[in-house]
């Protein structure tokens, strides 16, 4: 059956390759999106293998669902944050892991969703939960917040040198009436610059780092990220991989320390010195991979 929207997975062979799964593993997918990664991870586990794949989003889960209906392997599948791994694996009755995977962010699927309000490509409600459960979207950010908290979520979440210009603009135009499409947010940032989105000579559109800092607030992303690097050491069985794909370095950072402070503890092991990123022909075939990088450890045995 065709599913009506894609999303081609980055950096497959590179997961596959570092990520080596063998028979009879359990396999944590934390962000299992339309199961393009967890197929492949899959492939390794066999008919005694476990996969677990975790999704907020119960639209994708639900395409992952269908996707992933022929596997040999048992598959739990579960709308939940993996924020919540250590409670989920309890209710599973799994103790600890082989693989943790995440692919961090959101699909194509949900970008090129208008009605979903990730983009400024689309136009749509300006709501950016992948989560429908969370109760505050992107527009109760954009029209509620004060100025100063406005600049500091774009400055803090997607570095926006320009996050003073833009929350002034965005004050001056919400005093007129609520802000409440992306079309319309999108138009506020790029007057506030004084750019021209259409221009030829703008390769990135302005809002760009606005709509990255309000996901990134809206799903509470980068608090997510830090308590699956918490509590991970915990979960991976000795020998158990742990890999990470990131696109900005808002999500790659707190990955890249976390990571060194655990080969210091003498609890990881790093397997990718720098981190991976895709070849010309992957970035050529599929402009998502151009940001995306992976690094993945190895959990140590205890002393
Ligand atoms: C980049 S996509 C993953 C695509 C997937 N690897 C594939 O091959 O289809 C990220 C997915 O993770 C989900 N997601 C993001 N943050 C999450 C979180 N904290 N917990 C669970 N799912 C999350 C998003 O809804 C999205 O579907």
């Amino acid at each position: 059956m065709d599913e009506p929207c894609s999303h081609v997975p980055v950096l497959v062979e590179q997961v596959r390759e570092l990520l080596a799964v063998r028979p009879g593993e359990v396999v944590v997918d934390a962000t299992v999106g339309l199961g393009g990664h967890a197929a492949v991870l899959a492939e390794g586990l066999g008919e005694r293998g476990l996969l677990i794949g975790l999704e907020v989003d119960p639209a994708n889960l639900e395409v992952c669902r269908r996707r992933l209906a022929d596997l040999s392997c048992r598959v739990e599948l579960v709308q939940e944050n993996f924020a919540e791994l250590p409670a989920i694996l309890a209710s599973l009755g799994v103790e600890q892991v082989d693989v943790i995977f995440a692919d961090l962010g959101v699909c194509s699927a949900q970008l090129e969703d208008g009605a979903r309000g990730f983009s400024f490509l689309h136009d749509g409600a300006l709501d950016m939960r992948m989560d429908p459960r969370l109760t505050t979207t992107a527009a109760d950010l954009v029209n509620r917040l004060k100025e100063r908290e406005l600049a500091n979520l774009l400055f803090y979440n997607a570095q926006e040198y320009s996050s003073r210009r833009i929350a002034r603009r965005i004050c001056e135009v919400r005093r007129e009436g609520r802000i409440t499409s992306t079309r319309r947010l999108g138009e506020i940032v790029a007057s506030a610059l004084g750019v021209d989105p259409k221009s030829r000579k703008e390769k990135i559109h302005p809002a760009t780092k606005t709509f990255q800092a309000l996901r990134i607030a809206v799903n509470d992303e980068i608090r997510c990220l830090e308590r699956l690097l918490e509590f991970a050491p915990d979960l991976l069985r000795s020998g158990g991989r742990f890999g990470v794909i990131s696109f900005h370095s808002i999500e790659d950072k707190p990955v890249k320390l976390d990571f060194r402070k655990r080969k210091g503890e003498g609890l990881y092991r790093i397997e990718t010195k720098r981190p991976i990123v895709a070849d010309e022909a992957e970035r050529k075939a599929n402009p998502r991979s151009r940001s995306a990088k992976l690094r993945v450890a190895v959990r140590l045995p205890e002393g």
